[in-house]
């Protein structure tokens, strides 16, 4: 199927329709879910980039514009860019009251034709985990490229690194254990990586590192663009004091790895779904109650009939 080969016809087909494509982006269902999720994405990335109203912002792979619609009032130019034209029209409706906003189609791991040093801000969340890895990198590149010297990514990763995150990463080999060896695999299925492959790549692609975090199932990294006249010492001392922020937190974690006891059937979905009636535990509580049960709709021949 043309779908599993190419990036833009996967993610085009995922986006058919506005409610698939909110489902595509982060497993949200509807508006209200994806504004409390892209709350909770936007705050980390407020505080990685440290974000500030005089801010021109780019996002790679910016889906419904879950984070972009967050984010565009805070700053003085948001310019969302993605390789489905789908996911663009519906992240342009939700965002038709900025006028503060761009977008871009793209067509390759390339962020043509935006101009060299044209961003002070850049960031990707849950993109590079759905593409191989030399894409990875040459959009590292081209993001080092589009923002000014001196300028910030951040972005994260599935960590393998992590109890948690191989356990995830475990889920998607056992896929393959049985799988059809004559076929390729779809093209952005879940891509995995570790604390060590993001230094590496974030250097070679003209970044100094200025904070990692690999506690929870992702990978997380600042890095600036080389060539500016800016104090790396300091920049990584406010990142640092930013960690709580900007951290996936250890109930994060936690529910998380709920899902997966769900999906390999070692705990039922109402066990979970009980762990997920205290919203005074923190935030993440209701988005993940609101994700599960969006998951257990989506497989009640197996689950039984969803709670609500
Ligand atoms: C899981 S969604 C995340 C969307 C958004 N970052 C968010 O967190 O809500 C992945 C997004 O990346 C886009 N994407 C996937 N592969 C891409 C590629 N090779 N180049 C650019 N965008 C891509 C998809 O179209 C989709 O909108």
């Amino acid at each position: 199927m043309d779908s599993q080969k190419n990036y833009k016809n996967f993610w085009n087909e995922k986006a058919a329709t506005p409610d698939s494509a909110f489902i595509a982006v982060d497993g949200s269902t509807n508006e209200e879910t994806a504004r409390l999720t892209g709350h909770y994405s936007a705050r980390q990335v407020v505080a990685a980039l440290e974000l500030k109203p005089t801010d021109r912002v780019l996002e790679l792979g910016c889906g419904v514009g879950r984070i972009g619609r967050e984010i565009a009032p805070l700053v003085a130019h948001w310019h969302g860019t993605d390789i489905s034209a789908n996911m663009i029209e519906v992240a342009r409706e939700r965002l038709r009251n900025h006028a503060n906003v761009g977008f871009t189609e793209l067509t390759r791991s390339s962020l043509q034709p935006l101009a060299d040093a044209s961003f002070d801000k850049a960031y990707c969340v849950a993109v590079f985990i759905h593409m191989d890895k030399e894409d990875f990198f040459l959009y590292l590149e081209e993001i080092a490229r589009v923002l000014k010297p001196g300028g910030l990514i951040y972005f994260d990763v599935w960590n393998m690194a992590s109890p948690v995150g191989w356990r995830r990463c475990a889920l998607e080999i056992n896929q393959h254990r049985i799988a059809d060896h004559s076929r390729r695999k779809d093209v952005a299925r879940n891509q995995f990586s570790s604390p060590e492959e993001v230094r590496i790549f974030l250097d070679h692609a003209g970044f100094d590192l200025t904070l990692l975090l690999a506690e929870s199932p992702w990978v997380q990294a600042i890095g600036v663009r080389r060539g500016g006249h800016v104090d790396v010492e300091a920049l990584r001392r406010q990142a640092a004091e930013q960690t709580a922020r900007i951290a996936y937190s250890p109930l994060w974690t936690e529910l998380f790895d709920g899902i997966l006891d769900v999906v390999i059937g070692r705990i039922s979905p109402e066990l979970m779904w009980q762990s997920l009636g205290d919203d005074s535990r923190g935030e993440e509580v209701p988005m993940f109650r609101e994700w599960f049960l969006g998951m257990w709709k989506g497989n009640e021949t197996a689950w039984g009939p969803a709670p609500r």
